[in-house]
């Protein structure tokens, strides 16, 4: 999204590897950008060495990575002007393991990816008399933080333990969707109240951070974003682990504090809910220390599950609301609860309420499954293929051959090894069937795009990716891909996953984008002027009955924006995500925004986790549209609303749902933000409640739902079945205040269809 209205254990997988023989240093780099003029001498890989940075820990180095950051092609340097776009500069910058030491800040530029040897991480380190406010901002400054996407940090040490007195964040990262934080350590002084480990100054709307470590310091993370989901964060001797400025809601789980005074801190007022989950606390005085909920507010809500402390307490003004742990099987709540069989809304003020997880979520001490992402550094690099250095199968990633006979039969070929896929656009004219023992690592979101007629057939849509078929079991993971389209193809369905990982993670997407339309490089670029005739995708991905499947910070976007400087941004695919999987699923981190018929629908499925989910409704949809849904989506499948609950042509009401969770069971989710900024076609801002309805939850059994916050949408939850719908969750329930000037509306649990 972008408006700028808004708000005026560990990862260290495997170093004891000899450093420098991790596969990605060694592989062949051969990427392109097929979308820039000068693409096809792009350098997509920059290892720092290679532009002069030394790494012994005495040298300033500040020059030399800038230098490999900011390269651009003969035409110019990345540093100055948009030529290259947003989406024609990938980047990986690559840091062998070693002490790069600077004096001054650097700064990163979009589309790239700031990436160390995980197997012996690289510290950045800031030398006595560094000036600057940050040892590093994270994203590319020209694009405000609503619109920073596609940056990543990962495999890395930040450092500022030689600069004690000085006032200094470590990171700034007000960043969108599409960014990836990752494997980072922040090393601070002890007890240096003037280091903050990650500064966000908002706007931002981020999906996940996970996996880090902060050591030392005043703060560790200092938060002024629309929502984000913090996993596996171990916190020690931070003064104040996290910090709230302003949010609609977080996810904090499996954090660890130990020896913080304050774990979480929301005292700052803009928050609407903390969720805090599978977490622990040792040696940490204030576990949360909250803003009170003032009276007809529901704003400052609070949820706790599975929370193990030594002796924490939670303060809400100041006095101890809670002391003591909260085990599996109990939820601390504080805000308005929904509970069975009871019409309306409950305001708990801190009550222990019953709670429940499927047992297949969760590992042998309760806690949801989390996995680290893998890197796959146990791999040697002859066991590693680069799709684009096969003789016996010519791929080429520019856009224009079609790779997909080539990719097959390399994919077919490569089973127990990593593929390889150097950026580029890798055009598919046909589905690609991936086999149990796959791994498909792209780069600086390398596409896969799907192409040609097979794709065109509305009524029988057909998927690009078909991760295995019913019934198959094995290991399927994807990394730094983005699927899409390459022109208007109502019957593709980017991704449709059937294969179950033997284990939580086997089946797995790590830091992906669904895409369709909004950038150069495909045929959509700037030829998007009518949603009825650009109903360029079906599903963006669909989970089956028999699939099993994690995913790690997932974006799933319709453009509603261009990221390369055009204007016609009015595609209309139909769905989001279909997931009707029943065997263990698992969300960290999700977006999805913009398309027609719905975000997220839950049907028929069993078993699934969300820890995070963001969402937004189209921006062409709402009062001012002349496209009303379903239209263009008929005929529907079964699974699709047919929004028979709404009078024709009435635009508030006509527009693409939330989220639906229909005859479902063991279902829970956490944070579930829809956020309705804008509407018509002429985007008009909302100040008022400009969307009718957000879910409709029908038939379900054990959904246990612990944050429904939105901006701006009347009814939050529908119950019943189409035309027989009531309205179980208002707005007017449940007011949260205003968030800039958006009306925000914050439920802090729903368990109605718990039981
Ligand atoms: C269960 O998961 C939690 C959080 O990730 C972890 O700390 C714990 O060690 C796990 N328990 C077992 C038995 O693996
Ligand atoms: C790849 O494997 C599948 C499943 O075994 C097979 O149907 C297909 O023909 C193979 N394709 C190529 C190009 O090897
Ligand atoms: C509801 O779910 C059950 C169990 O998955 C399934 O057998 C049944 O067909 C579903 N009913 C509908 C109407 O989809
Ligand atoms: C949308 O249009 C309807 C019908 O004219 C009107 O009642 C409603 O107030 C409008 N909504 C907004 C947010 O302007």
């Amino acid at each position: 999204m972008k408006f700028s209205r808004i708000l005026s254990g560990l990862a260290v997988a495997a170093e004891c590897l000899a450093s420098g023989n991790y596969w990605y240093e060694k592989v062949q780099h051969n990427g392109m950008s097929p979308a820039i003029s000068n693409g096809a001498n792009w350098a997509v890989f920059r290892n720092v060495k290679d532009y002069g940075a030394k790494g012994d820990g005495v040298t300033d180095d500040t020059a030399a990575i800038q230098k490999a950051i900011d390269t651009g092609d003969s035409s110019g340097t990345r540093a100055t002007g948009r030529s290259f776009g947003m989406t024609g500069q990938p980047a990986v910058v690559y840091f062998p393991a070693g002490t790069y030491s600077i004096k001054g800040t650097l700064s990163n530029r979009v589309g790239t990816i700031l990436m160390g040897d995980p197997t012996d991480r690289p510290t950045i380190k800031a030398a006595t008399g560094f000036t600057g406010n940050y040892l590093l901002v994270g994203h590319d400054t020209r694009y405000t933080g609503l619109i920073a996407f596609y940056h990543g940090i990962k495999h890395l040490v930040l450092d500022t333990t030689a600069i004690p007195s000085r006032k200094i964040a470590l990171l700034e990262w007000s960043v969108s969707q599409a960014n990836q934080l990752s494997n980072v350590r922040f090393s601070m002084a002890p007890k240096a109240k003037d280091h903050t480990g990650i500064a966000t100054t908002g706007p931002a709307t981020e999906l996940l951070y996970n996996d880090l470590q902060f050591v030392g310091g005043g703060v560790g993370i200092s938060l002024s974003v629309t929502q984000i989901h913090l996993k596996n964060i171990y916190f020690k001797d931070v003064l104040t682990a996290v910090k709230v400025v302003s949010a609609v809601h977080i996810t904090g789980q499996a954090l660890r504090f130990e020896g913080c005074d304050v774990g979480v801190d929301t005292t700052a007022g803009g928050n609407g809910l903390l969720n805090l989950i599978d977490s622990t606390a040792t040696n940490t005085p204030v576990l949360v220390n909250a803003a009170p909920i003032a009276a007809g507010s529901t704003r400052n809500s609070l949820v706790l599950e599975n929370v193990i402390v030594d002796s924490s307490t939670v303060k809400v003004s100041g006095a101890a609301a809670l002391t003591g742990s909260v085990r599996p099987g109990s939820v601390w709540i504080r805000g308005n609860a929904y509970q069975p069989g009871k019409t309306g809304a409950t305001s708990l003020a801190g009550t222990m309420v019953p709670a429940s997880r499927p047992e297949l979520l969760v590992n042998s001490t309760g806690f949801y499954h989390t996995i680290v992402q893998p890197t796959y550094a146990e791999f040697d690099v002859s066991q590693v293929v680069n799709v684009k250095t096969v003789a016996a199968h010519p791929v080429s990633g520019n856009a224009v051959a079609d790779d997909t006979a080539s990719i097959q039969a390399i994919i077919n070929d490569s089973v127990g090894k990593v593929v390889y896929f150097p950026y580029g656009i890798y055009l598919l004219s046909d589905t690609l069937l991936i086999p149990p023992g796959s791994r498909l690592v792209g780069e600086a979101f390398t596409q896969l795009s799907a192409t040609g007629s097979k794709f065109k057939d509305l009524k029988n849509p057909r998927p690009m990716i078909k991760v295995g078929n019913p019934g198959d079991v094995g290991v399927a993971q994807f990394h730094d891909f983005v699927f899409t389209v390459n022109e208007v193809l109502p019957g593709a369905d980017l991704v449709q996953v059937n294969m179950a990982g033997a284990r939580p993670g086997d089946v797995g997407f790590f830091f992906c984008v669904f895409r369709v339309g909004g950038a150069k490089g495909s045929k959509l670029w700037n030829n998007c002027a009518d949603a009825r005739t650009c109903n360029a995708a079906r599903i963006s991905a669909h989970l089956t009955a028999t699939s099993s499947s994690y995913w790690e910070n997932v974006w799933a976007w319709s453009g509603d924006l261009d990221l390369d400087g055009g204007s016609s941004v009015l595609a209309s695919p139909a769905a989001g995500l279909l997931i009707e999987a029943q065997k263990g699923t698992w969300f960290l981190g999700l977006g999805a925004e913009h398309y027609n018929l719905y975000q997220v629908n839950i049907n028929n499925a069993q078993n699934v986790f969300v820890g995070l989910m963001e969402g937004e409704t189209s921006h062409w949809q709402g009062n001012g549209t002349t496209v009303f849904p379903p239209d263009p989506w008929a005929p529907a499948l079964p699974s699709d609303p047919d929004f028979s609950w709404c009078p024709a042509r009435n635009a508030q009401c006509r527009m693409g749902l939330y989220q639906i969770v229909r005859n479902s069971t063991n279902i829970n989710l956490y944070s579930q933000g829809w956020w309705t900024f804008v509407m018509g076609p002429s985007r008009t801002f909302c100040s008022v409640d400009c969307q009718d309805n957000g879910a409709i939850y029908e038939g379900n059994s054990k959904l246990f739902i612990y944050g429904l916050d939105t901006i701006n949408v009347k009814n939050l939850v529908l119950e019943g079945r189409n035309d027989k719908l009531t309205n179980a969750v208002t707005h007017a329930d449940n007011q949260g205040g205003s968030f800039d000037v958006f009306k925000m509306a914050v439920v802090a649990a729903y368990l109605r269809q718990s039981t």
